[in-house]
């Protein structure tokens, strides 16, 4: 049994004038995550994280399709009480303060006075929340506080399943990390992480397994090296090079076939499309006075996996 199934999700919001348009922001999304994982959600700005998140979490109901948790389907009563949220804008009461609004989410699944004092204390310590701002309110608080606030209340309930969107948004590089070490440490208690991001660097250290949807749709799955080998074969080769103007080169590769110059803070890249073509490109820039530092495989970066265009909108029906 998979502990998060999203199966054909569709949904669809009503646009425009008199709503009569529709954008569709997941479009027949299907994927598996299994207990223990750390699975990331990647994919860009609109790509449809949050969308899908808020129908696994039953706060919208999705046009077409079924989100299952734990074997149950999301709209079953029960379930929900076994997973841990933190959306991705949490908005607090703000004249609560940290360890009031805690305590307040512990209440809600039934810890009594003393037992909800001490789960605060502890989660507030485990986000790592600075123990000076405990009792402080929410409103003077910063994005990276809040968002600790939030992963705090995720964990109220010590939940099996852990969905977070957008963890590290708002956190400075130790605040990333805490929390990285943190997500770490519940796959370590046996807990499933389903996080979002458009952060490459978070999602390379911690998952196991992610899903990159582009406009609503799963554009890849697997494990990130095998996705990485994915865009590492493209054969092409980048020759780096010292001593030559990139004006100068731009013109000397011309005939080479594919050849692209860009300059480096040492000098200048060539891109060249296949190890046939290195020779050429290089004795073209030796032509131009440039010594040869490096020849390497392109190393695409794992965003081109992301690069993907908006919503597509659909016809008034
Ligand atoms: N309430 C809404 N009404 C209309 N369109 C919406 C609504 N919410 C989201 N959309 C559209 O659906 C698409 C997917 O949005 P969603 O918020 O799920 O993306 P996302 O992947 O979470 O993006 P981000 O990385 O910016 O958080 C976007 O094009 C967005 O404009
Ligand atoms: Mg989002």
């Amino acid at each position: 049994m998979s502990v998060i199934e999203l199966s054909g999700l569709t949904k669809d919001y009503p646009t425009g004038f008199l709503h009569l348009r529709r954008v569709r922001a997941l479009d027949g999304l299907s994927l598996a995550v299994e207990r223990g994982e750390i699975f990331g959600f990647l994919g860009g700005n609109g790509a449809g994280k949050t969308t899908a998140i808020k129908v696994l979490m039953r706060l919208m109901t999705p046009t077409a399709g079924t989100a299952r948790i734990l074997g149950h389907d999301v709209t079953e009563a029960g379930v929900r009480a076994r997973v841990g949220y933190l959306p991705e804008q949490p908005y607090f009461y703000d004249y609560l303060t940290a360890r009031e609004l805690v305590e307040y989410c512990a209440e809600l699944f039934g810890y009594g006075r003393a037992a909800r004092r001490a789960r605060a204390a502890a989660l507030l310590r485990r986000v790592e929340l600075d123990e000076a701002a405990w009792d402080r309110q929410l409103r003077k608080f910063s994005k990276g506080m809040l968002q600790r606030v939030g992963l705090a209340q995720a964990l109220v309930n010590d939940p099996e399943v852990v969905v977070l969107d957008e963890p590290m948004s708002g956190l400075d590089p130790i605040g990333r990390r805490q929390v990285r070490d943190l997500i770490a440490g519940l796959r370590a208690s046996g807990v499933t992480v389903f996080f979002s991001s458009h952060i490459i660097a978070d999602i390379e250290v911690l998952c196991d397994r992610v899903a990159i949807v582009q406009r609503g749709r799963l554009a890849h799955l697997g494990r990130l090296d095998e996705l990485r080998q994915r865009v590492d074969a493209s054969g092409r080769l980048e020759i780096t090079v010292a001593g030559a103007s990139v004006a100068a080169l731009a013109d000397a590769v011309r005939k080479v076939e594919g050849a692209r110059v860009t300059a480096t803070p040492a000098g200048a890249r060539i891109e060249v499309l296949t190890e046939q073509h290195v020779d050429a490109a290089l004795a073209a820039a030796r032509e131009c006075g440039a010594r040869l530092v490096a020849v390497q495989p392109v190393r695409q970066s794992l965003e081109e996996l992301f690069v993907g265009e908006g919503p597509r909108a659909l016809h008034a029906d």
